[in-house]
């Protein structure tokens, strides 16, 4: 996705921000999951943030924040005060479950044990019951 500057947007806007801004804009609701590098959110990911802001595509829209590493707090935090400067609806109760260096087969373990099943069955219900309310 090139990288957001305001001069491009309307008729400008690049096909693939806009085809992101559709999917927000359709979307009941957007759980994002990203890694955190250098204590910081990955800037691909801000980068399509960006593309959001200036638009409706973001306001009131639920979000839930999902995390595989319980070392990344400060990429939370960081993107619990960008989506809602935002005005993305983001929604407290998250999940976490840690696969950091984990590796595949592994993880499909982890993923398939009951009480994993069960807290990500848990959050998905819980954030469709917060989508529901609104
Ligand atoms: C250059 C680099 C910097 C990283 N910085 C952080 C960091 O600041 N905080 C953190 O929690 N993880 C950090 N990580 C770990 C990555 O988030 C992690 O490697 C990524 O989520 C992929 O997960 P995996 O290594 O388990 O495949 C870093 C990884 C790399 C390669």
């Amino acid at each position: 996705m090139p990288i957001f500057n305001p001069d491009d947007e309307s008729e400008r806007t690049p096909q693939t921000a806009g085809a992101l801004i559709d999917a927000v804009t359709r979307a009941d609701g957007v759980i994002v999951s990203c890694p955190e590098y250098a204590h910081g959110v990955p800037g691909g990911l801000k980068n399509a943030l960006d593309w959001l802001v200036s638009r409706d595509a973001a306001v009131a829209k639920p979000a839930m924040l999902v995390h595989a590493s319980p070392r990344s707090l400060y990429a939370r935090a960081a993107l619990t005060e960008i989506m809602r400067t935002m005005s993305f609806a983001l929604f407290e109760g998250g999940l976490e479950i840690a696969l950091l260096g984990k590796q595949p087969p592994e993880i499909d373990a982890i993923l398939g044990e009951e009480a994993n099943r069960r807290a990500m069955r848990d959050a998905l219900q819980a954030f469709a019951d917060f989508i529901r309310r609104r």
